[in-house]
């Protein structure tokens, strides 16, 4: 099976270190597990503007398609304006109607206040949905306090344990989905 996380920051590391630590949770808990992680910072992606896929730059390309091929997947954002980045809602415009169909879909934020916590639920979550995504009962906000200012680490253990379990609820449903007759 292969998982695949998007990281939706182009500015700071951390939601690309809380991506990283569920790709990280999920080959722990099952080492046949094939992760990829792709960091929106790594890569131009074009405005979508309507026009077909074959019309964008190579990296627009690349990462459509990237997410196309995964089993399943995690994608993490910073809470800007109480939503979700502009960067990734522009790679969600890019993909085809029911891209998640059969396809577990984690989601994680990073933020600098919990007031905020529910922008995954009701604006990540709708957009998954609306792509047919299955979505786990967990998911995971992290606070900017809980991250190492200097490394970006995650220090919080309660935190840690939050992404191990939405990992295997991840695993568990995909399985289950693959599974099906
Ligand atoms: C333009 C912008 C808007 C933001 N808006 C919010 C917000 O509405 N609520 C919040 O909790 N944090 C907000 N933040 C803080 C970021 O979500 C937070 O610092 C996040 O951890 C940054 O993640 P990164 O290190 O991956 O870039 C905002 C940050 C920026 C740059």
């Amino acid at each position: 099976m292969k998982l695949v996380g998007v990281s939706g920051a182009l500015a700071g590391g951390k939601t690309s270190v809380a991506v990283g630590s569920v790709l990280a949770a999920a080959r722990h808990l099952d080492s046949s597990i094939d992760t990829e992680l792709i960091d929106l910072r790594d890569y131009e992606i074009d405005f979508a503007a309507g026009l077909p896929l074959a019309a964008y730059n190579e990296d627009t390309w690349n990462v459509v398609k990237k997410i196309q091929s995964a089993d399943f997947l995690v994608f993490g954002t910073p809470i800007y304006q109480a939503s979700l980045t502009g960067a990734l809602k522009n790679l969600f415009d890019h993909l085809p109607e029911h891209a998640f169909r059969n396809k577990v879909t984690g989601m994680v934020a990073t933020g600098l206040t919990e007031k905020h916590f529910l922008v995954l639920e009701y604006h990540l979550g709708s957009i998954l949905s609306y792509f047919k995504g299955l979505i786990p009962t967990d998911n995971v906000f992290i606070l900017n306090d809980y991250f190492d200012p200097e490394t970006d680490e995650i220090m919080d253990k309660r935190m840690m344990e939050r992404i191990r379990k939405m990992a295997e609820e991840m695993i568990d449903l995909q399985r289950g989905l693959m599974n099906r007759d």
